[in-house]
């Protein structure tokens, strides 16, 4: 008979456990969440995802995005059982980011989960790019992932409860995005979402004390809004050509990797940055 250690905090053998199930590390039953660009690709099937999982979300995006926002709520809750409420929000907006903080208190009570992820890719985004091209993207990348993070981790401090921030970071933070034989227009893009990247890990550093984690996803090339109208179809073998998978990911394919990063499938994992990008980033 050993003395208990420290060490006896740290189980060897969890599953040993008869009740111990552990793809119920990957569920988010009782969880409130919310996730901003919610009407865009990435931001509905992180919602799907997490009311699936069993959390009630608010989707926050644009007021032009109500015809979207409304039908997506409601066919959500109905096919989940759990509440989704659409919200409307500029994220570079301080008084409406500040405004959205009551309205996720009033909503959901608390906020658990958040997947901070509205974004831009203005055009002109390039060498010479004019400076309201710069400040546009800034102030919705950047300053708007700033806001946004300012009134979760608030909400969760103040609710004396930790929870998960998944950042929106891109390929792009980590290189010039290398298409046929140049970089694209990702100039204030680029920089807004490699900021994205330093902040979330700024905030796993300061937040670890009150069970806050922070995390960064970084999609490769994933066919949503964001390119839907502005690149045509052959782009696709001229894009995924530096892509060792040759093809664009899925949507839902972000949405599994946000949902480990919000879920306590990753409680030990804070300060990191998930690419999922076919394999891009290894060249
Ligand atoms: N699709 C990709 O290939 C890709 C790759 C890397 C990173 N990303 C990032 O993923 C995130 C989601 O993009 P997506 O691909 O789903 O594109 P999307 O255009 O479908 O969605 C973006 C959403 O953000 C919303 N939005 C824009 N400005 C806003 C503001 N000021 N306030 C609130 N909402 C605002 C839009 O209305 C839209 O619904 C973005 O941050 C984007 O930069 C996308």
């Amino acid at each position: 008979m050993t003395d208990a250690t420290i060490f006896d905090q740290y189980p060897l053998d969890q599953w040993k456990d008869p009740a111990h199930r552990i793809m119920d590390r990957f569920s988010l039953a009782g969880k409130k969440g919310f996730v901003t660009g919610g009407a865009g690709g990435l931001g509905r099937n992180v919602t799907a995802a997490w009311a699936e999982a069993g959390a009630d979300v608010a989707i926050v995006d644009l007021p032009r995005t109500k015809e979207t926002l409304e039908p997506l709520a409601q066919e959500l809750s109905e096919r989940y059982g759990v509440k989704v409420v659409p919200l409307y929000c500029d994220v570079s907006d301080k008084e409406q980011v500040d405004a959205l903080k009551t309205s996720l208190v009033d909503e959901l009570g608390t906020v658990d989960v958040a997947f901070i992820n509205a974004g831009v890719n203005v055009p002109g985004d390039d060498a010479d790019e004019p400076y309201e091209v710069w400040q546009k993207t800034i102030d919705i990348n950047l300053t708007g992932a700033y806001l946004t993070a300012q009134i979760t981790q608030h909400i969760m401090r103040e609710h004396g409860h930790g929870g998960s921030l998944v950042f929106t970071s891109s390929l792009s933070a980590h290189n010039a995005n290398f298409i046929a034989g140049g970089p694209s227009p990702v100039a204030a893009y680029g920089a807004s979402k490699a900021g994205i990247y330093e902040y979330a890990r700024y905030l796993a550093a300061a937040l670890a004390p009150y069970g806050i984690r922070s995390n960064a996803v970084s999609p490769g090339y994933v066919w949503s809004g964001i390119f839907e109208g502005r690149i045509v179809p052959e782009a696709h073998d001229v894009m995924t050509a530096p892509v060792p998978m040759h093809r664009f990911g899925t949507n839902e394919e972000i949405a599994t990797a946000v949902l480990f990063l919000a879920s306590d499938a990753s409680s030990y994992v804070t300060g990191t940055n998930l690419q999922v990008d076919g394999g891009y980033s290894v060249y």
